[in-house]
């Protein structure tokens, strides 16, 4: 009898821990820990508890974007929900990406010194001619701009089909991680990505076709599609690679409520950066979902890793 009360207080207690999260979505903990494994910040966003509260403050963000009727992540969620106000702090690695000043792309944040983003972002500008603000909900003003140092552009890209569509910014100096500026960890290698999964688009991208885009960031969530069901879609089959794009978005819905974030910006997943946004999202209209890099693809990944990995070029 008695143990039976401990179990049921011990199960009342630990409902308590994970509900506690959701109202105080704050990587505050994490970016001080950040800190001290700087030097080591791709171990460190390995670490099982780390990966664990990354989960926690996605499924946070995740539940307050579906609204409080389907907090539930696996339930249905048929209905695109439309971009909503988003503090930086619930997505502290979002990047914006200026050409002199003019907001172009967005970008994550994925080591202490290297931003990821779209391919075809960094094909216009040369580097002294970029910059990124971070830290800010804002798109025009507060966090803090930093210069970039060199941009790589995938050497797989191409930029009529889009095809491996990711580029590399460096920075001069490394990040200070705050409850505002931290890390996102890469998705795993060749990992497969399963369809009609939510996940979590960030940027100050158009909000409604034709309409100005967000001053404030904007988040959504939006479904992964299946890629036999993708390639039926309004978008020309032959121009969808499967293994270096993937598809999510609205797939049947007739009118545009929502365009989801900048190129370049982050699509989340658990978490995890599973893509980069790429083409095909203007204004996701019904049948024809917004398409995104696939990370996990392990041209796209070796790629990223052999770079962000190299010891020798971090602090020279
Ligand atoms: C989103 O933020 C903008 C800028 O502060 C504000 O004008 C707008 O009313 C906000 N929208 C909602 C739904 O809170
Ligand atoms: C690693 O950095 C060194 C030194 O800057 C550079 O010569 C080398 O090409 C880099 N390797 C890769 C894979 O980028």
């Amino acid at each position: 009898m008695i143990l039976r009360c401990l179990v049921l207080l011990f199960v009342s207690i630990s409902k308590e821990e994970m509900l506690r999260p959701c109202e105080k979505l704050d990587y505050t903990h994490l970016a001080t820990e950040a800190e001290m494994y700087k030097n080591n910040i791709l171990d460190f966003l390995k670490q099982p508890h780390v990966r664990g509260e990354y989960e926690a403050m996605y499924d946070c963000l995740l539940s307050k974007l579906l609204g409080k009727a389907s907090s539930n992540r696996r339930g249905s969620t048929r209905r695109i929900v439309s971009g909503r106000n988003t503090s930086i702090t619930a997505v502290p690695w979002q990047v914006s990406l200026r050409e002199k000043t003019y907001p172009i792309c967005g970008g994550s944040v994925i080591t202490d010194i290297w931003l990821l983003t779209a391919a075809h972002c960094l094909l216009r500008a040369k580097a002294s001619e970029l910059s990124v603000r971070l830290g800010s909900s804002w798109k025009t003003h507060g966090g803090e701009m930093y210069d970039v140092k060199e941009c790589s552009v995938h050497p797989r890209y191409v930029s009529k089909t889009k095809t491996n569509d990711v580029g590399l910014i460096r920075l001069y100096s490394p990040l200070r991680f705050s409850a505002r500026v931290l890390p996102i960890r890469l998705v795993a290698r060749g990992e497969r990505l399963p369809a009609n999964e939510p996940a979590i688009v960030s940027g100050w991208g158009k909000l409604k076709e034709g309409g100005p885009s967000a001053t404030y960031l904007q988040s959504s969530t939006i479904k992964t599609i299946a890629m036999k069901l993708c390639r039926r879609s309004g978008l020309d089959r032959k121009a969808i690679d499967p293994t270096s794009m993937f598809c999510a978005g609205s797939f049947s819905q007739s009118t545009p409520d929502a365009c989801q974030g900048d190129s370049g910006g982050p699509i989340t997943d658990k978490g995890v950066l599973i893509g980069v946004v790429s083409w095909g999202l203007g204004c996701a209209r019904g049948n024809f979902p917004g398409v995104y890099t696939r990370l996990a693809n392990p041209v796209i990944w070796d790629w990223v890793h052999s770079k962000i990995s190299n010891k020798s070029d971090i602090y020279s």
